[in-house]
Order: structure tokens, then sequence, then C-alpha cells
């Protein structure tokens, strides 16, 4: 691995921080939704308003990571703590000195701030009152938003994300792009418009970073998670490919080419989508394909998929399998106890599959295992994480030293325990446990996990040495 190597790893701030209202913040989509349970799990589901109280322990939580050796630390600015209505004329200036801050922390401890501009944030005014990103008002606040923050970080932040998970926008459209599918439009029609929609909000911070920080380096990132077709059936084989095209390659084929690809439009062509997208967005677009100087992604699992039997019309064939629900399993597999299932060389396979397909420099910009642990006595032992990661990072070594993939950094997820997506406790991923139960805030406070000295050792040794022997 290369010695400057970033090694870290990445939070999401709205998962962790709580300080509800505090300094100004507004309410955002992860405060205010009504969250529908994982698929086979009971709910448990945690208040946001303190999370894991990241809000009051940021610093406390830095010296964590710098005691692990971070090179590299992303967090995401909460976009409802700087615009608290999203529409707002102007920024809170507490929101931004918030971060601000927090930056300066990292810098003087010697870890570079990787941050991310949209992660499941969408201030709750703008999903309640314009439908978020389906609606183009909310690009031209976005847009705004975003120069705000990069206006106050210029020459201190040197790696932009613009949009978390962006090709999840059009399927978990309200907490991933505040929007709900109006009555009277199709899923599939939903699915076209809030594609383009992200992708021209993505652009426009591409502009807005290189404009006002043109020695930033920007990246957009999608939610990676390759699908393998289930059987060698050609017709499972044909669905895999219009799945991991649609689910999984659509926004870096926009991002890195600056059009729309062919099959697309062939897709809204089928079903007589005429998305509204006009000469200057496409403008926009290209132009932004031409600064992008990464492509970031988070990988956790693998998914496998099937054609379906009995669908003979083509068009809802395929739309069957857009919006797959069935959660087909790999039987060559373990999961953890959310099902997702266990696959370190689909993430060597995903490294040589986007740089062969993209040429461009790559980031790994989440990858973990959510846990059911119980702390007792102060000590975590996570070593199902460890061999997790263990795993993983050698599918990441692999990729890099024999297949030649560019890739900058590794990014862990997560630093410490924080509330899952569903606003779950229970499923954890921090090298640092947090004191809290889903119901009972007991004392917050923070306890070394098992793995916090193994990810420690790997990062001392750039990623030699990942013997869990650790002394714990
Ligand atoms: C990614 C998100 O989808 O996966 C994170 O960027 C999220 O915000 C992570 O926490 C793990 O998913 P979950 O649902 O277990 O929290």
């Amino acid at each position: 691995m290369k010695k400057d190597f970033l090694w870290g790893a990445a939070l999401s701030n709205v998962q962790a921080e709580g300080g509800y209202l505090e300094d100004g913040k507004g309410l955002n989509v992860y405060d205010t939704l009504e969250v529908i349970p994982e698929p086979g799990i009971a709910p448990m589901f945690c208040d946001t308003a303190v999370a894991t109280d990241h809000y009051h322990h940021y610093k406390e939580d830095i010296n964590f990571m710098a005691e692990m050796g971070f090179k590299a630390y992303r967090f995401s600015i909460v976009w409802s703590r700087i615009h608290p209505m999203g529409d707002d004329e102007k920024p809170n200036k507490k929101g931004l000195d918030y971060y601000e801050d927090m930056v300066d922390y990292l810098l003087e401890k010697g870890i570079e701030p990787v941050v991310s501009l949209v992660h499941f944030d969408m201030p709750d005014h703008l999903a309640k009152e314009y439908n978020g990103f389906l609606n183009k008002k909310v690009i031209d606040f976005y847009a705004k938003h975003v120069e705000s923050v990069v206006e106050r970080l210029k020459g201190k932040v040197k790696y932009w994300i613009t949009y978390n998970e962006i090709n999840l926008a059009p399927f978990h459209s309200n907490l991933v792009a505040g929007a709900v599918c109006p009555e009277g439009m199709r899923q599939t029609e939903m699915y076209a418009q809030l594609t383009i929609n992200t992708e021209v909000a993505h652009a426009r911070a591409v502009e807005v970073i290189k404009r006002v920080d043109p020695q930033a380096k920007v990246g957009g990132m999608l939610g990676h998670a390759p699908f393998y077709p289930l059987t060698c059936k050609s017709e499972d084989i044909i669905a895999t490919d219009f799945k991991n095209k649609m689910h999984n390659y659509l926004p870096f084929d926009i991002m890195t080419s600056g059009r729309l690809p062919g099959y697309f439009k062939t897709f809204m062509k089928r079903r007589n989508i005429e998305p509204e997208f006009n000469e200057e967005e496409k403008k926009v677009i290209y132009e932004s394909s031409k600064k992008l100087d990464y492509l970031a992604f988070s990988y956790y699992r693998s998914n496998v998929m099937t054609s379906f039997e009995g669908i003979d019309d083509l068009v809802e064939l395929e739309d069957a399998i857009l919006f797959d629900t069935r959660g087909l399993k790999n039987p060559n597999y373990g999961a953890n106890e959310w099902g997702w299932q266990i696959d370190e060389e689909g993430l060597r396979y995903s490294l040589i599959d986007f740089y062969q397909r993209y040429e461009k420099p790559l980031f790994i910009v989440e990858n973990g295992i959510g846990i059911d642990e119980q702390m007792k006595d102060g000590k975590v032992y996570d070593d199902e994480r460890i061999d997790y990661y263990q795993r993983h990072v050698s599918s990441v070594k692999c990729a890099v030293d024999e297949d030649g993939v560019d890739l900058i950094g590794y990014l862990a997820w997560s630093p410490i325990d924080f509330l899952s997506s569903h606003k779950e406790i229970r499923k954890r991923y921090g090298f640092v446990y947090v004191n809290r139960d889903f119901d009972d805030l007991l004392d917050l406070k923070r306890y070394r996990k098992k793995s916090f000295y193994w990810y420690q050792k790997c990062i001392a040794t750039n990623g030699e040495n990942l013997e869990n022997n650790i002394e714990y």
C-alpha cells in the first residue's frame, strides 16, 4: 500500500450527533421520519434527540481516532444545522462555527477531513413543503447551502463528497432525497426524475466546490452492493445485468460521461417517460464530469438476483426486477443478524470493476459490520468485527497490490457507535462502544472495543499486520 494511503473511518453525523435543536439546528428527515424496520427485525427504535451525543463529545471522539492513528476521517455536515429550514436566506453561523471547529481539531491532530454534503439530512421543511429533490427549487437551495459550507471551509478541507449513496435516492426516497412519490406519478417516473435531479444536484455541487476552492478534490458516491446472478440461466444473467446498471452503475455512468447513458434513455422511452431536464442542466452535468476527481463508494455486502417467472411483458418484468423486494440469499455466504451477507471477494471485484469501467481513482468511504453487542466490565470482545475487517482489508490489499487499482484510502464504518439508518442502537458499528441502550441513555461513556486495538495495529503497519493477536 502507498505510504500516503488514507486509513481511517467514517460517520454520518445526523446518526451520531444528537444535539437536537441546539444552536439553531432545524429538524431534518432523519429526525422526523417514521422508520420501517429491516425485514425480519423487531422494531427497537431510538429517539434521535441525543443519538450517541457526538455533538457534545466530538473532541473526545476525535481523540480516539487520533489514538487509532487515523490518517483521514469522513463526516457529514448536517444540512439543517447550517440552513435550519433549507430555504433560509442566510446560513446559521453557529452551525458553520461548529463544523469549522471540528475541522480545525482534526487538522491539529493530523487527520485529513473528508466531508459529505448531504447524508440523510434533508431539512424537514424542504421535504414537507417542496417534496425534496423531486422539486428543482431544492437543487438551488442545496447549491446555495454547499456554497456557504465550502466558503467557510475552503483551504482546510481537501476531499469533498457531494451526496451520500446517491444511487439509493430513488429507492429510499424519503430518507435519501426527502421526497415521496406524488399521487398520479408512476414509480418508474419518480425513479427517472429523481435520478436526474440528484445528478444535477451533484453536478451543481461540483461546480460550486471547484469554483470556490479550485485546489479541493471532489468525488461522487454510491452505496454499492453488486448483484450476482443466482443461477447461470440466461434470463437470470440478463436480469442481473439490468439490475446492476439501474441500481448501481447509473449515477457513476452519468457523472463520469456527463450524459445520460443509452440504456437509461431506452428505459424511459419504453415507458413514455419524459423527464424535466433542460439544456442548462445537461450542460452543468457535462461540465462537472470533466472536474470530477475520484469516485467514492460504500461496501457492506453483495446481493443475488434472478428473473421472475410468469411475467411475459418486458416492461413489467424490468419493473419487477428494478423494485425487487424478495431479498434473495446467496447460499454460499453467511450473514450478520440483519441478513447482510459477508462477501469480501465482492469488494475486490467491485474495486477492479469500477476501476476498469471508469479509470478514476477510487475511495472506499464505508465498510463495516453491524453487530448486536453487550459490554461487560468495560470490555467488548468483537472478534466477529475483527474477522470481517481482516477479510475485507485483505481483499483491498489484493486489489491495490495485485490488480493495480488506484485507491485513495479505506474508511471503515465506523469510529464510534451511532444509530443505524433505521434508528437502532442495537446494530452497532463502532471501534468505540457508546454506553446507551435503546430506551435508556445511561451515561453515554465511551469504551474501546477489542477491534479498536486491532485497527490501530493495522494502520500502524500500513495494513501489513492483520493478525488478531490483541492483548485486551
Ligand atoms: C450506509 C449509510 O447506507 O450504510 C450509513 O451511508 C448507514 O448512513 C450504513 O448507517 C449502514 O446501514 P445501517 O442501515 O445498518 O445503518
